[in-house]
């Protein structure tokens, strides 16, 4: 095993392990027949103003209706969803209806015709802003156009993918707010 200046090599392959990804969404589409659900880790925030980048590959069944739609919604369990959610992620869409298996519940939202899901305490609708890294990399640069919140839905709130299917849960919240001087209107409602 290699080692540098005292650091033991860490498989580079896994360093996504180390930098925590966004929370676990569930990314629904609709293809003008059917709505689908998948599981999404890899995902975060890129600009202020709800732009959010989300890997979303041809080996999913959803990748047509996004690529087809140009639309979708993020939505955001808590971690009491977290069993069905990773079941969603494994189980293609092209072969069961997923809502139905897993008991998850599609509602109409207001701008783009993929269903909120119901059991997540938010729901991000979004339109595809740029496609350039898509054909390279699955990569989405999506645009939230509106999103819906639950508070009590959202229990003990979201979880986090450790990247190989462990999964952690929120700690302690550390409040920084009287620090963050150079970003203050961040820290606002
Ligand atoms: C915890 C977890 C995280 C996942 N994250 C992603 C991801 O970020 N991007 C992706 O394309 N697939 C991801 N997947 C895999 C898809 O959810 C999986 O391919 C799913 O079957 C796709 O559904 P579909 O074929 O109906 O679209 C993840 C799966 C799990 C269980």
């Amino acid at each position: 095993m290699s080692t540098v200046s005292g650091f033991v090599e860490y498989p580079v392959e896994n360093v996504h392990r180390l930098i925590e990804p966004g929370p676990v969404v569930m990314v629904s589409t609709f293809d003008g027949r059917r709505a689908n659900l998948m599981t999404n880790a890899f995902n975060m925030p890129v600009a202020h103003g709800a732009l959010i980048a989300l890997v979303l590959g041809p080996w999913d069944h959803s990748y047509e209706a996004l690529s087809d739609t140009g639309e979708c919604v993020i939505a955001i369990p808590s971690i009491d969803l977290a069993e069905r959610v990773v079941d969603v992620g494994n189980v293609s869409g092209g072969d069961v209806d997923k809502w139905q298996r897993f008991g998850f519940t599609p509602a109409p939202g207001a701008v783009v015709r993929a269903p909120l899901v119901m059991e997540c305490f938010a729901n991000i609708e979004c339109t595809v802003a740029d496609d350039r890294l898509v054909e390279d990399h699955g990569l989405w640069i999506l645009q939230g156009e509106r999103a819906w919140y639950d508070a009590a839905k959202r229990g003990a709130g979201e979880f986090h993918h450790r990247g190989d299917g462990t999964f952690s849960a929120n700690a302690a919240t550390l409040d920084l707010r009287h620090r963050m001087t150079k970003w203050r209107y961040l820290t606002g409602d």
